[in-house]
C-alpha cells in the first residue's frame, strides 16, 4: 500500500518535464506511484501535466518552474523542495537542447547556457541531493545523456556530443561510488527520439530527410527503458536494438572511421 503521509512517499525530481522524454518520464514515475517535482521554464505545461497525473495516478505533483541556465537555479530548486518538507529520492537530469548553427555563429551566452543546463546543473543537483539519498539508504539518479556521447561531435553541433560524453563518464564514476550505498546511478543514452528537440534546434526537416524511420523511438519507450534500467541499477542504458548496434559499432571502429562517418552525417544534415 502507498503511504498517505507525503513525507513517507517517494519523490522524483524531473528536469525538463514540460516536453518530450521528460514528460514521458513523469508519466512512467507517476504510474509507479512516485510523487513528482516537475521543473522546466514553461510553467503552463508543467501545471497541465501535474493536473493530469494527480487525477490519473493519484500522486502529488509539485510544479517549480526554473531556468536551469541560471547558475543559481539548482540551489533554489533544492531549497524550494526542502521548504515543502520533502526529500528527493530520485533525481532525473533530463533538461537539454542543442544549437547546430556552428561554433562561431552561436553566441557565447548560448554555449554557456548549454554547459550550465546539461553539464553543471545535473552534476550540482547530484552533489546536493546524493548525500541525503546515502543517509536514507535509498536513491536514484538517472542522467539523460545521448548516443551522441559515444560519437565524435557532429560539425556545427560541436559541444552537444562532448557534453553528453561527460555525462556518461561522470554517471559511470558515480555509479561505482554509489553502488554499495543503495543509490542507483544510470546514464540513459537515447538515439533519435520523437520530441520537440529537433523543432527547438531547427533541424526537424534535415533529420527527417537524413535518417531512416526505423531508427527513431517514441519518448514513452525511451522513458520506460530508462526507468527499468534505473530500478535494475544498470550503469548505462542504450534503448532500442538499432541504437545498441550503433553504440557497439562506435566503440569498435577506428577513430578515423567514426570521424569520417560524423563528417558525412554533418554534410547530410547541411551543417558542414
Ligand atoms: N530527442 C532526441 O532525439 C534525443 C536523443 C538523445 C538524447 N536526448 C536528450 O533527451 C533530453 C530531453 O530532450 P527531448 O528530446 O525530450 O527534448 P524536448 O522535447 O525539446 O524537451 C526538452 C526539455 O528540456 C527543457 N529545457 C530546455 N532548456 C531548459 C532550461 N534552460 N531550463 C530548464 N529546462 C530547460 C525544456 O523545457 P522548457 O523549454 O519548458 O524550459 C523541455 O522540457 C535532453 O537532455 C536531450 O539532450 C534527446
Amino acid at each position: 500500500m502507498t503511504p498517505t503521509d507525503p513525507a513517507d512517499r517517494r519523490l522524483a525530481l524531473i528536469t525538463g518535464a514540460s516536453a518530450g522524454i521528460g514528460q514521458a518520464l513523469a508519466r512512467v514515475y507517476a504510474e509507479h506511484g512516485w510523487d513528482l517535482v516537475l521543473t522546466a521554464r514553461r510553467a503552463d505545461r508543467l501545471e497541465a501535466l501535474a493536473d493530469e497525473l494527480k487525477l490519473r495516478a493519484g500522486i502529488e505533483a509539485i510544479v517549480i518552474p526554473e531556468d536551469l541556465a541560471d547558475p543559481a537555479a539548482p540551489a533554489r530548486l533544492v531549497e524550494a523542495i526542502e521548504a515543502r518538507g520533502r526529500t528527493v529520492d530520485a533525481l532525473i537530469n533530463n533538461a537539454g537542447f542543442s544549437r547546430t548553427e556552428g561554433f562561431q555563429a552561436v553566441p557565447w551566452e548560448q554555449h554557456q547556457a548549454m554547459l550550465q543546463v546539461m553539464l553543471i546543473a545535473p552534476v550540482e543537483l547530484a552533489h546536493r541531493l546524493s548525500p541525503g539519498m546515502v543517509d536514507r539508504h535509498f536513491g536514484r539518479i538517472l542522467n539523460v545523456a545521448s548516443l551522441a556521447g559515444y560519437a565524435p561531435a557532429t560539425g556545427g553541433d560541436t559541444l552537444y556530443g562532448p557534453i553528453k560524453s561527460f555525462l556518461i563518464k561522470a554517471s559511470c564514476g558515480l555509479h561505482l561510488e554509489m553502488y554499495d550505498r543503495d543509490v542507483h546511478v544510470t546514464a540513459l543514452c537515447p538515439g533519435y527520439t520523437w520530441s520537440e528537440f529537433h523543432d527547438v534546434n531547427g533541424q526537424r526537416q534535415a533529420v527527417a530527410h537524413s535518417t531512416p524511420e526505423w531508427i527513431w523511438m517514441g519518448p514513452d519507450e525511451v522513458a520506460r527503458a530508462g526507468y527499468e534500467a534505473s530500478e535494475a541499477n544498470r550503469a548505462i542504458c542504450v534503448p532500442g536494438a538499432p541504437n545498441k548496434v550503433v553504440s557497439a559499432a562506435l566503440k569498435i571502429l577506428p577513430d578515423d572511421w567514426t570521424l569520417a562517418l560524423a563528417a558525412r552525417h554533418g554534410e547530410r544534415l547541411g551543417r558542414l
